[in-house]
């Protein structure tokens, strides 16, 4: 532990700026306008591979954006750990929102304050400096594999096929990942669940042209007014999802873990209060983090029609749009979701409206045993870099490829992460506490000298 801590200690400083570079190129893989700027991070994290001590490291083509694969291959006889992360980021408005250019990374009040700041370049990077400091401490004690994606933020879609395709390449006893949140600073928590995710985009159309509200208003269904009338009919007075067979295969957890689910330390005044709402809203019967744990959901993610830009403009729409996702738990199919909603919103559609719906994206959630060696390794890792026992924790968000892993590769994925909610990822100022940047390269070579234990 003294060797780890003094080798960060004495690299502190070029950690970051190295982390600054890799921040400063604007990676969104959702915008044609940055597709230059996802080679040029791709490239960067394949030198920066090299630099730490990898053997080989290459940018791979792939049908999308190229995957960065390095290795370090110690002895054959030694356990193999294969790291994921993305080094794509979501975009980045709305603009002014944010307190300083969210690719000008910057440090205020102990946090680095930027895109990709904790999602997932500072946690990715965290790795590749761990990575560096095994190789120069001379006690890398496995053999590591980098698989470093750039499309995670748009649902992963040409990672499977990468994976179907290098099935040897990418060989290894678990995937170690650092790409979700901590309870918090001093609570510190192991993701055990992911949630699993259908997220589509619907288009109500009602006359053939944007019509004057005044000489039509009342005589002409409004595609906005009855997009938002079918959208609230989506949920009932208990905020559960209408749909119907929505909940079909939904797996019911038993009372025992929701007692033990329980006793995680939450405050639901400090939630509020950082959200700054006076009364959470969610399904009836069902407690904050269970909702988000081991519930499905249903959000509208995105909403327009008619007139939006400054002042007034006396428009009845011609068309109405929404992006909606649904977050989904184990057995829940992705496809038979969309499905599912995809009849359903086509029924609803009242007369006179034509409705289309297609799906963007999704996937299956996903479920960590805490029974495994790589779960007792992190367990045990986190036990010493933070004096605490870390908590198993199911959350809210979805990486839908690690299913694929398992699907695909055969490979468990365990999910180290060190974000913190109050990080505000994929939103204006998004930020990563240097803390936790700091304490994750601490941790992870404990992580790897205890799963080489664990699997002997
Ligand atoms: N890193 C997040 C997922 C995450 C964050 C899981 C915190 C658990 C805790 C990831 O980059 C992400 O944003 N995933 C997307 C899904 C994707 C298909 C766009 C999500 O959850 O919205
Ligand atoms: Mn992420
Ligand atoms: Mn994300």
């Amino acid at each position: 532990m003294e060797t780890i801590k003094n080798y960060v200690e004495e690299n502190r400083k070029r950690f970051l700026d190295e982390l600054f570079d890799l921040i400063r190129i604007p990676s969104i893989s959702a915008k044609v306008e940055n597709e230059d700027d996802m080679y040029t991070t791709a490239a960067f994290i394949k030198d920066a591979l090299i630099e730490a001590g990898a053997d080989h490291a290459e940018v791979k083509e792939t049908s999308g954006f190229p995957v960065v694969y390095g290795h370090k291959i110690v002895d054959e006889a030694l356990p193999t750990v294969l790291v994921y992360g993305h080094y794509d980021v979501q975009p980045v408005e709305p603009l002014d929102l944010w307190e300083s250019p969210p690719f000008e990374p910057e440090i205020r009040d102990g946090k680095i304050y930027a895109r990709g700041a904790d999602d997932d370049k500072g946690q990715l990077y965290m790795h590749v400096k761990a990575f560096e400091l095994m190789n120069r401490t001379g006690s890398l004690n496995c053999n590591v594999k980098f698989m470093i994606e750039g499309e995670e933020e748009i649902g992963s879609p040409s990672l499977k096929e990468f994976c179907q395709k290098n099935k040897d390449l990418l060989k290894a006893d678990v995937i170690l990942i650092s790409d979700t949140t901590m309870i918090s600073q001093d609570i510190p928590s192991i993701t055990v669940g992911l949630r699993g995710l259908s997220f589509l985009e619907v288009e109500v159309t009602g006359p053939n042209r944007d019509l004057h509200s005044g000489l039509y208003g009342g005589a002409v269904g409004n595609p906005a007014n009855l997009l938002a009338k079918m959208i609230a009919s989506l949920t009932d007075e208990n905020n559960h999802i209408t749909i119907p067979g929505f909940y079909d295969d939904v797996m019911e957890v038993s009372d025992g873990e929701r007692a033990e689910m329980a006793k995680a330390p939450f405050s639901l005044d400090d939630y509020k209060q950082a959200l700054d709402i006076n009364e959470v809203v969610g399904e009836k019967g069902f407690a904050t983090n269970e909702r988000t744990g081991i519930r499905p959901s249903l959000d509208v993610n995105g909403i327009w029609s008619g007139y939006t830009g400054e002042g007034a403009k006396t428009v009845l729409p011609s068309k109405a749009h929404a992006k909606i996702s649904m977050r989904l738990v184990p057995n829940q199919d992705s496809k038979k979701i969309d499905e599912l909603f995809i009849n359903h919103f086509r029924r609803i559609a009242p007369e006179g409206t034509k409705v289309e719906v297609k799906s963007l994206h999704g996937g299956q959630g996903y479920g960590t045993p805490v029974d495994f060696p790589a779960y007792r390794a992190a367990s045990r890792a986190i036990e010493v870099s933070f004096g605490k026992q870390p908590i198993p924790v199911r959350s809210g968000g979805s990486i839908p490829i690690v299913s694929d892993f398992e699907e695909v590769l055969g490979i468990k994925s365990i999910l180290m992460g060190f974000g913190l909610d109050s990080d505000a990822i994929h939103s204006p100022n998004e930020n990563y506490p240097l803390f936790n940047f700091y304490k994750g390269i601490e941790t992870i070579p404990l992580f790897y000298r205890f799963f080489a234990e664990e699997m002997k």
